[in-house]
């Protein structure tokens, strides 16, 4: 079948995406194949690209880490699903294309009457806060959590989520033109660039701080969960501030590319420094990175489960990405340079 299909072929900033013209085989025994309607773009395929991420896809491969389609043919011994049933998938790569063979196993069917694009919009983002809420750091009513970056794709996630569970006080991070945003959503906003995210969470903000009057009841406060995909010395500063038996999730190291320049000792500083030392320190506080593939293995189930549970949440209205813009597959050089400048909402690849 004749498809069209965008590699990754360096990790250059610039030149460094083809869209070529592909055969693609019919789907092997357990496999469909699906047409692809939208794809999500994510900071996250900026990382992979530029190679930053350990263990990240090598070129040429396809970016894309969530797409939407509908199944066009079934390879032997698939059950469970028909042709012409739309489905959502979250990959490694791949999702850039008008075509794709997968395992059947990784195909959620999507709730009738939902638009592609908006769950393009939400799959990976919500998927992946989902997952470090509910199966890794198990936050529930009364705790309190810290986000970093709420404004973004991911935080935005969070920040929706922890509505849902109730009675959780989120602390969200973000750029003083997001800080509104944060507060819709009833987070204590932080500016990141003008004020310190962990005086803030203690309570011991200057005098003068706006915050000073939200935080005042909680001297000497901590949080049960902090949420950090900034990484480098920025994770010991998220651990600095759990509570005996709290939990930093890390689950993205930004910094690691900043300004266009690949920094590979911010990455090591990370692990080192935020993750594996504080490992070392028997104080009861408990560091993990998380990615989207990390509980396949221990939980299964978790992952058609929680695709799944996301996909139910956006049919019934009760999770709304901010801000959707598309882009037709053809500019996907577009997508990934905008991804790297930083997007408002979040932004998808219509395959169609
Ligand atoms: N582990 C996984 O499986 C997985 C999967 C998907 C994504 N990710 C990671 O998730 C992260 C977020 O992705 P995204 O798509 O949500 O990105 P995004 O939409 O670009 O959002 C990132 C946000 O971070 C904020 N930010 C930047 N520097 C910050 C700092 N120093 N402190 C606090 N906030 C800061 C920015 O907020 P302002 O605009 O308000 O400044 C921006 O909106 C990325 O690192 C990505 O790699 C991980």
């Amino acid at each position: 079948m004749h498809t069209t299909q965008v590699f990754a072929v360096n990790r250059q900033p610039t030149d460094c995406l083809e869209v070529r013209e592909t055969d693609l085989e019919a789907p092997p025994a357990g496999h469909a194949r699906v047409r692809v309607e939208a794809a999500g773009v994510s900071y996250g395929d900026v990382l992979f690209q530029r190679g930053v991420v350990p263990g990240g896809p090598k070129a040429p491969y396809t970016p894309g880490c969530d797409l939407v389609g509908v199944v066009e043919s079934l390879g032997a011994g698939v059950t469970g699903l028909e042709v012409g049933q739309r489905v959502a998938a979250l990959v490694v790569s791949g999702g850039y294309a008008t075509a794709i063979n997968l395992p059947a196993a990784r195909l959620v069917p999507v709730p009738e009457g939902v638009d592609p694009i908006g769950v393009a919009a939400v799959s990976l983002n919500y998927f992946i806060a989902h997952q470090m809420l509910h199966r890794v750091a198990k936050v529930t009513s009364g705790q309190r959590i810290l986000v970093h970056g709420a404004s973004g794709g991911v935080g935005l996630a969070f920040l929706q989520l922890a509505e849902h569970i109730g009675g959780v006080t989120v602390f969200g991070t973000a750029s003083a033109a997001n800080l509104p945003l944060l507060r819709r959503h009833g987070a204590v906003a932080i500016d990141y660039r003008h004020e310190d995210f962990a005086n803030i969470v203690r309570g011991t903000a200057d005098e003068g701080s706006q915050l000073n009057a939200t935080t005042a009841y909680h001297r000497n406060g901590t949080v049960d969960a902090a949420f950090d995909a900034v990484g480098g010395p920025h994770f010991w500063r998220s651990y600095s501030v759990l509570a005996r038996g709290g939990r930093l999730v890390a689950y993205g190291q930004n910094d690691v590319l900043r300004d266009g320049r690949r920094n590979m000792a911010i990455g090591a500083v990370g692990f080192l420094g935020g993750l594996v030392l504080p490992k070392l320190r028997p104080d009861g506080r408990r560091t993990g990175f998380y990615n989207a593939w990390s509980l396949e293995k221990s939980q299964p189930h978790a992952y058609r489960e929680d695709l799944a549970q996301v996909l139910n949440l956006l049919a019934a209205d009760k999770i709304a990405p901010r801000e959707i813009s598309t882009l037709p597959l053809a500019q996907a050089p577009e997508a990934l340079a905008r991804a790297e400048r930083g997007i408002t909402g979040k932004l998808v690849l219509d395959c169609r």
